[in-house]
């Protein structure tokens, strides 16, 4: 969806994308309106009949074009500090609909999210709660609150991003959430709200996502009996998507898993997924700038590199290279990695893919519309790169190429 050949060019939506090169330069980032709809549509679809909020994970793509495109199709937003709180402000996005999850909240956070009027703060440690009610009590407000609960339950992901485990950072142990949320109610700063989960990203099986609801839908049902009321169950995001070879967006099974071990109960469903929603809506378009055969392996260098894109490096990621012509059946195919220009030899984009390329051609990153963009840096002073997001024929640029001056724009020579 949002990614096909049309004689013999890729094309997002209906926007070739050699021309979008042409227009904006590479490397850059490309986004299809279309495929972020239509994944949001399917976690809509999922959830009819339920009284449920999408909360999209920022964190995946921050970029205001996307937040404002998803606010105007009723999704509320899961944030992790004041920088995306005001991203989600300034693209007109519904403080009310929006949680702020993390585990260093700062006080100047906290006080800008009571302020701002968020749904909800999911506190992550006793300490945390203590700093939210000594907060709200300066500001004169009541904090809406929920636990997040680490359920202690194996996502089988990649260790740096499962996060429901005992020995990880994240949410409060399951055995201290009862004593913690008696704690909060008794607190006339704090109003509970709700409960959360997230027990990590890139989930490909749903089982240990529905095994987390069922373990919080049961604390819940104990909270419930204890005379705590919960107004929502935020089950939290993790719905892998297809990089390579993995089953297709399963976001109907992850959903209808989680809805059947809620069951009858009456609280309002919240998921906050991230990737599902993007990741397969973007590609990082590159262009080769030499082919560098040698005696061990074959190069291709491209002008995008792990400050663009990180993904690979630090996680070993896999993402799919496609040349944007298709190749004539006569053109010589060879094995090569994909390398940027930066001085690391982790900085590959991919390795070992078969590829009729020469120099000049342009190579589509595919996957590549979450933790792309948000994760990238200025290594080396490489400006990061523009942003387009494409509406079936239109590409508009939706953040431009930065230029070497705004990386130092901050910096004095001292006199
Ligand atoms: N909710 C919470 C509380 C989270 O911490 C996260 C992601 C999400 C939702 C969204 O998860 P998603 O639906 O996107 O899987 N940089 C890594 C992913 C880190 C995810 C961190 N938390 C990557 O590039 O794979």
């Amino acid at each position: 969806m949002g990614f096909a050949y049309r004689n013999g060019t890729l094309h997002a939506e209906q926007a070739p994308l050699d021309e979008i090169a042409r227009r904006f330069g590479t490397p850059c980032y490309v986004y299809s309106r279309a495929a972020i709809e239509a994944a949001y549509a399917e976690f809509a679809t999922a959830l009819r009949g339920r009284t449920a909020l999408i909360c999209y994970s920022v964190k995946a793509n921050s970029n205001l074009a996307v937040l404002a495109l998803l606010a105007r199709l009723g999704a509320g937003f899961d944030i992790v500090s004041g920088g995306e709180l005001a991203r989600v402000l300034a693209a007109g996005g519904d403080p009310g609909k929006t949680l702020f999850s993390g585990v260093g909240k700062s006080e100047a956070e906290i006080e800008f999210a009571l302020r701002s009027g968020v749904r909800c703060l999911n506190v992550e440690s006793e300490a945390e709660l203590k700093r939210v009610a000594t907060v709200a009590r300066r500001a004169g407000k009541r904090a809406p609150v929920a636990l997040r609960v680490n359920p202690d339950i194996d996502a089988r992901s990649h260790p740096y991003i499962s996060t429901g485990l005992r020995e990880t950072k994240f949410g409060v142990a399951h055995a201290d959430a009862e004593r913690l949320y008696a704690q909060a109610v008794q607190s006339a700063e704090l109003q509970v709200v709700g409960v959360g989960c997230h027990i990590g990203s890139l989930l490909v099986d749903p089982a240990p996502f529905v095994a987390a609801v069922e373990r919080l839908a049961a604390l819940a049902d104990r909270l419930e009996a204890a005379g705590v009321h919960l107004q929502h169950i935020d089950l939290g995001g993790g719905v892998g998507i297809r990089y390579k070879d993995e089953p297709q967006q399963p976001i109907g099974a992850f959903v209808a898993g989680a809805l059947a071990a809620l069951g009858k109960r009456p609280q309002n469903v919240i998921l906050d997924p991230g990737r599902s929603i993007v990741g397969n809506a973007g590609v990082l378009l590159t262009r080769v700038e030499y082919v560098k055969p040698g005696p061990a392996r074959n190069f291709l260098v491209v002008d995008a590199a792990m400050n663009d894109l990180i993904r690979p490096p630090l996680y070993g990621a896999w993402h799919e290279v496609r040349a944007v012509r298709e190749p004539e059946s006569g053109a010589a195919a060879a094995v090569y990695d994909v390398v940027g220009p930066v001085c690391e030899s982790g900085d590959f984009i991919a390795k070992d893919r078969r590829l009729k390329a020469r120099e000049g051609d342009l190579l589509a990153v595919m996957s590549a519309g979450a933790y792309g963009m948000t994760m990238s840096s200025n290594y080396n002073s490489r400006p990061r790169p523009a942003e387009i997001l494409v509406t079936s024929a239109e590409a508009q640029l939706v953040r431009s190429r930065e230029t070497p001056e705004q990386l130092f724009a901050l910096e004095r020579i001292p006199g």
